[in-house]
């Protein structure tokens, strides 16, 4: 198992699947699973400020990710929602979710079992992964990188779909507001940090396969 974490825009997806890829292991998206259940609760019209409605929108949604790296897609109530999790609306309300610690512990516990249930093992990348989630991985790594790489990089992926006060919503906000409850910019006990400020992503990955070997 393997389990990184990192702030938005740190590389952590692009990094975990070229990982799971050149490792054969599977890859779970964390991140994917919080905006699947907001796009749940959105649907459903419940409110952001009614946290009883939350949890069990959460609880009760019927939730399903593929673990594939090259076939990725989450459905929720029955609903294929990936390119939807990706929306502007999505990343908007996804930490009223992420702030609610019943709605955590749902997704937590979910996340393991998905994890488990991988016979080749797997990669997973996330906010609380290294420590919630599965401190007891073979590898665990914290990817960091400076406000402007994190934003150029996710000003990349979005392209010219938003503008840039939105882009720092999506990045330095909703950072701020996920890491009331849990830390991902410093590096837990025995957890690796990886500044990839100036690093490319295939050298990113490889530093990671040669970890990944040395733990072997
Ligand atoms: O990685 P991402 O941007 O797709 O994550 C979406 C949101 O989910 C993010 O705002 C924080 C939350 N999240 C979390 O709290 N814990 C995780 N393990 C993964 C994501």
């Amino acid at each position: 198992m393997i389990a990184i974490d990192g702030p938005s825009g740190s590389g952590k997806s692009s990094t975990a699947r070229d990982l799971a890829r050149r490792l054969g292991l599977g890859y779970l998206d964390t991140g994917a699973m919080y905006r699947a259940v907001t796009v749940a609760f959105l649907d459903a019209g419940v409110s952001p400020d009614d946290t009883d409605a939350l949890i069990a929108a959460t609880t009760g949604a019927d939730l399903a990710i593929s673990l594939d790296p090259d076939d990725r897609w989450v459905r929720v109530n029955g609903r294929d929602v990936t390119a939807e999790i990706r929306e502007p609306r999505t990343a908007q309300h996804v930490s009223v979710i992420s702030r609610i610690p019943a709605c955590r512990a749902d997704l937590v516990a979910r996340q393991r079992a998905l994890m488990d249930s991988d016979p080749r093992g797997c990669i997973a990348e996330g906010r609380d992964i290294t420590t919630v989630v599965y401190p007891d991985a073979d590898l665990r790594i914290l990817l960091t990188a400076s406000e402007q790489a994190r934003l150029a990089r996710r000003g990349g992926e979005l392209g010219a779909s938003v503008d840039a006060a939105e882009l720092r919503d999506q990045v330095v906000r909703r950072d701020a507001d996920d890491s009331l409850l849990v830390n991902f910019t410093t590096a837990a006990d025995g957890v690796l940090e990886l500044d990839t400020s100036d690093m490319t992503l295939s050298e990113v990955v490889d530093s990671i396969v040669a970890l990944a070997k040395e733990t072997e």
